[in-house]
């Protein structure tokens, strides 16, 4: 049970190894994803929404990404740990670096951040200089003032040719690792077929390299918001929080979660 590493990750698409993700706050729950076999935690920006209350991401700091990367590092072990880069954290390649300087600082080994178009140059600055990268494509929760919401992305053929080509435009630039969220499952099998990196999809179909779910979403935490088609309440089935962070391992190993009921045709 060794630590995971980032090239382990391509080796692990490679072989067709699922990547089992979840995200993660603080070291009582990263202790339990770690002993549960969780391969990735990601102290995500939904921080902002799960545990800070506000109804997106975009208030969400670099300060409280690492305050909360500190938490889940002392609980962590085996896992990698991934951490996002904040709305406009990412705005240029030296806001990018300081801020994810700070990350790694904290106990991160990649960072994540939204988006290609102009981040492609943020990607690879980083990337340039050390630091593994994950990119985010479909839905990127930090859009929602141009989007006016979360919907389905890549639905209509030239949406989908865009995303396809943003996802390959994210791997040349050096990223190491991609996120699908919220895109139909056709989509990101194409996607998926495409990269040599792995994806991790979230409301992207069974034929992503590995899933994540949000913690809350996973315990059947009611946010307030309309609960999205992808979200599964493990803790009814896994009958505790430890029993429940298995079930969804094993449900993604076993290419039982996500069924066609949390997909998008
Ligand atoms: O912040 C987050 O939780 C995320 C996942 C939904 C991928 O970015
Ligand atoms: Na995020």
């Amino acid at each position: 049970d060794k630590p995971w590493t980032v090239p382990a990750l391509a080796d692990a698409k490679r072989d067709g190894r699922k990547l089992v993700m979840l995200t993660c706050y603080d070291a009582g729950f990263a202790r339990t994803m770690d002993a549960a076999g969780v391969d990735l935690i990601l102290v995500g920006d939904s921080l902002g929404m799960v545990s800070q209350g506000h109804d997106s991401t975009l208030p969400v700091t670099v300060d409280d990404v690492v305050y909360h990367t500190r938490c889940v590092a002392k609980g962590a072990r085996r896992p990698l740990l991934v951490a996002d880069l904040p709305f406009l954290a990412d705005a240029t390649p030296e806001r990018a670096l300081d801020a994810s300087m700070r990350l790694l600082q904290a106990g991160a080994a990649m960072v994540k951040l939204e988006g290609a178009g102009h981040k492609l140059e943020v990607i690879r600055f980083l990337v340039e200089r050390e630091i593994p990268v994950c990119a985010h494509l479909g839905l990127t929760p930090q859009s929602v003032l141009r989007l006016g919401g979360y919907k389905v992305q890549g639905r209509d053929d030239s949406a989908a040719a865009k995303v396809r080509e943003d996802a390959r435009a994210v791997a040349e630039a050096g990223a190491a690792m991609l996120v699908l969220e919220c895109v139909p499952t056709a989509l990101a099998a194409a996607i998926t077929g495409d990269l040599a990196i792995p994806t991790i999809g979230i409301g992207a179909g069974p034929q992503c390299d590995g899933q994540v779910l949000v913690l809350h979403d996973l315990l059947g935490l009611n946010s307030g918001h309309r609960r999205p088609k992808f979200v599964k309440d493990f803790l009814a089935e896994g009958g505790s929080i430890a029993g429940a962070v298995q079930a969804f391992a094993e449900a993604v190993r076993t290419g039982q979660f996500p069924a066609a009921e949390h997909s998008y045709a």
